[in-house]
């Protein structure tokens, strides 16, 4: 039983894509099971460029069956955009290689509509939300007033709960936030032609997955942001509406936890982070921003700039502790090289008192200062390197302490954006 997930160590936006896409080779399923379209994976394979925000990555690869299961959040518009434009590039011929779950929620116009709202609303202390609608989707998901895929295909329930849903949105749209209001007929219409594409994929996820396991195969699970953005053990309320550690891809997916065999959490060689929320290694020098401009580190779903910073050990230590992780997969390590000396905070000091642990609140971890290790940079580029003995022994140095502060090893480098620009140390699959 090989059973791998794959979640972000981080803040999000780690890699993830690239890392699910190198794996894939080795799985037979890939799953989502959390979050939705506010993640964004741009893939580069043999020079060719894509950008998915729902569908699994490793669609891109003949044969592969992916699953988006209940668990994620699903806006039909989106779904059926990623189709098309596979569908043009010549993939996702069958359509069975893409099963979605008959519970999985639909994000609705009015989801977006409020998430928008709501932020202009907060002003300053505006989350920075993708403005996608995934916390208003998830909200009414857990109010047990949301819409699923399921009711899409029965156009009489869906109407019925549409014209209820609206009934409440529109009000507060309206009344508290001034803005414009959903219309009932053209969404009705809309959705449900959305409804009658999307029911061939539709099916039971958790039973599919399941029963791909028991035959031997081997399921790749893809999370979704990172572990520093999960509802409950994220840096709240700059977090996402959903748990992105990896309790949370069980739950999404429906498949048990003694079913996984491991874990890799995905970290990048420094840090992001985008919209608010509290960010001790953020860097707002020079060296922030030629880490943004050679990592090319603008919002793959929103095109914001993110915030970068140097490595936070503390954050991967929790990341580990949440999720007991295998491995990592660091990615983006070619773009530190040419930097003077390279930066890895070890502990934080809080109010003048070191502490290891990341602290649990808001107000403690806006105080903290981080705690810096200086490493000496290289000068080479890595983009050729395939072994780890390739790269400069600096770089070698760099690594290695990652894994000491970290507690875990490291088994994947990437080092450029194509497929091939990766050292793959340790195989999860075949470990
Ligand atoms: P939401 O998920 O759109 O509600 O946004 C909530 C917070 O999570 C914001 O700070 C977003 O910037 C962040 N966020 C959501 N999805 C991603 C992602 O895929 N990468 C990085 N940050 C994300």
């Amino acid at each position: 039983m090989k059973n791998i997930i794959v979640l972000g160590a981080q803040w999000g936006d780690e890699g993830k894509g690239k890392v699910v896409d190198i794996y894939s080779d080795f799985a037979d399923t890939i799953a989502r099971a959390t979050g939705g379209n506010n993640a964004g994976h741009t893939l580069v394979v043999r020079g060719e460029k894509f950008v998915f925000h729902l569908i699994p990555s490793g669609i891109l690869h003949p044969g592969k069956k992916c699953v988006i299961t209940n668990g994620v959040v699903v806006d039909p518009k989106v779904l059926l955009s990623e189709i098309d434009k596979l569908k043009s590039r010549d993939y996702l011929k069958d359509d069975s290689q893409l099963r979605i779950g008959y519970l999985a929620h639909i994000i609705l116009p009015y989801h977006i509509a409020l998430d928008r709202a709501r932020e202009e609303r907060l002003g300053s202390r505006k989350i920075g939300t993708t403005a996608r609608g995934i916390g208003p989707c998830y909200e009414d998901k857990i109010a047990r007033t949301g819409i699923r895929a399921c009711d899409l295909a029965h156009p009489d329930v869906f109407a019925e709960l549409l014209r209820a849903n609206l009934e409440l949105k529109n009000f507060l749209l309206k009344n508290y936030y001034g803005a414009g209001e959903i219309d009932f007929p053209s969404t009705l219409d809309e959705y449900l032609s959305y409804g009658e594409r999307i029911r061939p994929h539709l099916i039971d996820t958790s039973l599919f997955l399941n029963e791909e396991i028991h035959r031997g195969a081997k399921v790749l699970f893809e999370g979704a942001q990172g572990a520093l953005l999960d509802i409950d053990h994220g840096t709240y309320p700059f977090v996402t509406s959903s748990n992105t550690t990896a309790g949370g891809l069980c739950t999404g997916s429906g498949v048990a936890p003694t079913k996984i065999s491991g874990v890799i959490g995905v970290a990048k060689a420094y840090i992001t982070r985008v919209g608010g929320g509290p960010f001790p290694t953020e860097l707002f020098d020079d060296m922030g921003q030629k880490i943004r401009d050679r990592g090319w580190e603008y919002g793959s779903t929103t095109g914001r700039p993110r915030r970068c910073g140097w490595f936070d050990a503390p954050v991967i230590r929790y990341a580990h502790r949440l999720n007991a992780l295998s491995g990592i997969a660091l990615t983006k390590l070619d773009v530190l090289s040419g930097l003077p000396h390279v930066k890895v905070c070890t502990a934080y000091e809080i109010d003048g008192v070191r502490r290891e642990e990341i602290p649990l609140t808001v107000s403690e971890l806006e105080r903290s200062v981080p705690v810096y290790e200086q490493l000496e940079g290289w000068t080479e580029d890595l983009s050729d390197a395939r072994e780890f003995g390739d790269l400069p022994k600096a770089a070698q140095r760099y690594v290695r302490r990652l894994e000491e502060l970290s507690g875990v090893e490291v088994m994947l480098i990437s080092i450029g954006a194509d497929r091939n620009q990766t050292i793959l140390r340790k195989n999860p699959f075949r470990a």
